[in-house]
C-alpha cells in the first residue's frame, strides 16, 4: 500500500502528431515527421497521421473522458509548426487559439495543463533541422512566445520530449523522422537538442521565472546481456549515451566523458555555460531496460529492449521490469540532487479485444499499470521528489512508424468512426486516483 504525498498528481501524456490530425487546419506548417509518413515503407502499415484521432476537433469530449476519472495533470505538446508555420518570425493566431482553449479547457476541469514544447515534430522550414544550432535560438523564440500567451496558466513545461530517442531513432537508427543513419548527424543532434534546451529554458525564466522547467527523457537502465565484458562496456556506452547525455548537461552542467569526446569541436567556446542553472523538474519516461551488447560502430553498443530469452513481453515486444523504473528513480534522487520528479510517460501496448458487447478488458494493461505505480509510490516512501504520474496514454493513437498496429491508450479509438470506448483500465485508473493510489 504505497502513500503518495496529497498533492500527487495524476493524469495522462499524449503527444500533438500522434493525436490530433488536421494537419492542414488553420495555417499549420509542416514538419519532419509530416514528410516522413510519406515516405513509402516509412511507416509499417502504410497509414499516416493526417487525421489519427481527430483530437484537434474532439479535445473537449477527450477532455470530460479525463475528468470523469478524476484526473488533474494533463501533459500535452504543442505543435510548433501550427504556432510559428515557417518555423520563425509570424505567428499564427488560429493555430495558438487552439491551444489556448485546450489550456482553459483544462482549467476549466480541474485538469492542471503541463505543456511539452516539442514532441517531435519540428517545422520543415527550419535550414539544417535538428543537426543546426541555429535550431536552438529559432526554438527559443518560439518557447518565449508561447510561455507569453500561456501566462500563470500551467505550473511548468516539459521543454523537449526523450531528446535521446529522437537522436537514436531518427538521425542513428533511421527509424524515425527525418530518417538519418548517420553517427555524425546523430551527434548534432544530441548537441543541438542540449543546445535547445538550455536557450529556451532561458527565454521562458526571462519571461516567467516561477515556471518549473524540464525535459522529459526516456531513461532506461543499460544493463549487459551477457556476462562477457564486452557487454559490460556497452552497457556503460549505453548509459553515457543514452541517459546521461541528457541529464548531466542540463542538471550538472556537463557531459560523460564518452559524449564529450565524440562531440568535440560541437561544443564551442560559452556553450557549457549555457548550463549554469540546473533545471527545476525532470519527466521521467519508462518503458524497458536496455540489455546491450558491443556493436562495431560508434558509439559501440546495441541493444535490445528485452534480456535474452524473456517471452513475458507485450505487443511492442518490450519486456515487464518495473524494477528499471525504482532503479532510475534512485539514481535521480542520489545522482542528480534528487529534482522534482513526473512520471511523464508509462505504459504499454496490448492486442486489444473489443467484446461483443463492445468492451475491453485490458487486464494486462492494468496489471503492468498497477506494477509500476507501486514502484512510483515505494519511490515517494524512500524520499523521491514525486510530483506526478501521467499514463502513456489516453486513448489509441498513431504509434509513430508502427501506425495505428500497437494501442496504448486507456481509452480506445475505433479509427474507422473514431469512436472512444474506456477500457477497464480508464475505470481502474480513476478508482486508483480516487484513492491517492492507497488502494494498489
Ligand atoms: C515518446 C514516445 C511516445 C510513444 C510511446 C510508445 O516519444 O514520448 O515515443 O510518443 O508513443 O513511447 O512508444
Amino acid at each position: 500500500m504505497p502513500i503518495f504525498p496529497d498533492d500527487f498528481l495524476w493524469g495522462f501524456s499524449t503527444a500533438a502528431f500522434q493525436i490530433e490530425g488536421a494537419l492542414q487546419a488553420d495555417g499549420r506548417g509542416t514538419s519532419t515527421w509530416d514528410v516522413f509518413q510519406d515516405r513509402p515503407g516509412a511507416i509499417v502499415t502504410g497509414e499516416t497521421a493526417d487525421v489519427a484521432c481527430d483530437h484537434y476537433h474532439r479535445w473537449q469530449a477527450d477532455l470530460d473522458l479525463m475528468a470523469a476519472i478524476g484526473a488533474s495533470l494533463y501533459r500535452f505538446s504543442i505543435a510548433w509548426p501550427r504556432i510559428q508555420p515557417e518555423g520563425k518570425g509570424r505567428v499564427s493566431e488560429a493555430g495558438w487559439a487552439f491551444y489556448d482553449r485546450l489550456i482553459d479547457g483544462c482549467l476549466a476541469r480541474n485538469i492542471t495543463p503541463y505543456p511539452c514544447l516539442l514532441h517531435w515534430d519540428l517545422p520543415t522550414a527550419l535550414p539544417g533541422g535538428w543537426r543546426s544550432r541555429d535550431t536552438a535560438l529559432r526554438f527559443a523564440d518560439y518557447a518565449h512566445e508561447i510561455t507569453r500567451r500561456l501566462g500563470d496558466r500551467a505550473p511548468g513545461m516539459f521543454i523537449l520530449n526523450e531528446p535521446n530517442i529522437l537522436a537514436l531513432l531518427g538521425l542513428r537508427l533511421g527509424m524515425h523522422a527525418p530518417g538519418l543513419r548517420d553517427f555524425e548527424a546523430y551527434c548534432d543532434a544530441i548537441h543541438v537538442q542540449n543546445l535547445m534546451s538550455a536557450h529556451a529554458a532561458a527565454a521562458i525564466r526571462a519571461e516567467s521565472p516561477g515556471l518549473k522547467l524540464g525535459n522529459a527523457i526516456a531513461l532506461l537502465p543499460a544493463v549487459p546481456a551477457d556476462d562477457t565484458e564486452e557487454a559490460s562496456e556497452a552497457a556503460e556506452a549505453c548509459d553515457q549515451w543514452m541517459n546521461r547525455a541528457f541529464l548531466d548537461p542540463v542538471q550538472k552542467g556537463s557531459y560523460p566523458p564518452l559524449v564529450e569526446e565524440a562531440l568535440g569541436e560541437r561544443i564551442q567556446p560559452g556553450d557549457m555555460a549555457l548550463f549554469a542553472e540546473p533545471f527545476d523538474t525532470i519527466g521521467v519516461n519508462y518503458y524497458f531496460r536496455h540489455h546491450c551488447r558491443r556493436d562495431r560502430e560508434p558509439p559501440y553498443f546495441a541493444a535490445e529492449q528485452h534480456a535474452p530469452g524473456d517471452t513475458n513481453l507485450t505487443a511492442m515486444g518490450w519486456e515487464i521490469a518495473p524494477e528499471g523504473l525504482a532503479e532510475m528513480l534512485k539514481r535521480l534522487r542520489e545522482d542528480y540532487g534528487n529534482p522534482a520528479t513526473f512520471i511523464t510517460e508509462n505504459g504499454a501496448a496490448y492486442d486489444d479485444v473489443v467484446t461483443p458487447a463492445g468492451k475491453i478488458e485490458d487486464a494486462a494493461r492494468i496489471d503492468y499499470l498497477a506494477k509500476h505505480i507501486t514502484v512510483v509510490g515505494e519511490a515517494c516512501e524512500a524520499g523521491s521528489n514525486m510530483r506526478g504520474y501521467a499514463a502513456w496514454t489516453f486513448m489509441d493513437n498513431f504509434e509513430w512508424a508502427l501506425g495505428f498496429s500497437k494501442p496504448f491508450g486507456l481509452v480506445h479509438v475505433d479509427f474507422d468512426t473514431l469512436k472512444r470506448t474506456p477500457k477497464a483500465s480508464h475505470t481502474w485508473f480513476g478508482d486508483v486516483i480516487a484513492a491517492n493510489g492507497a488502494n494498489l
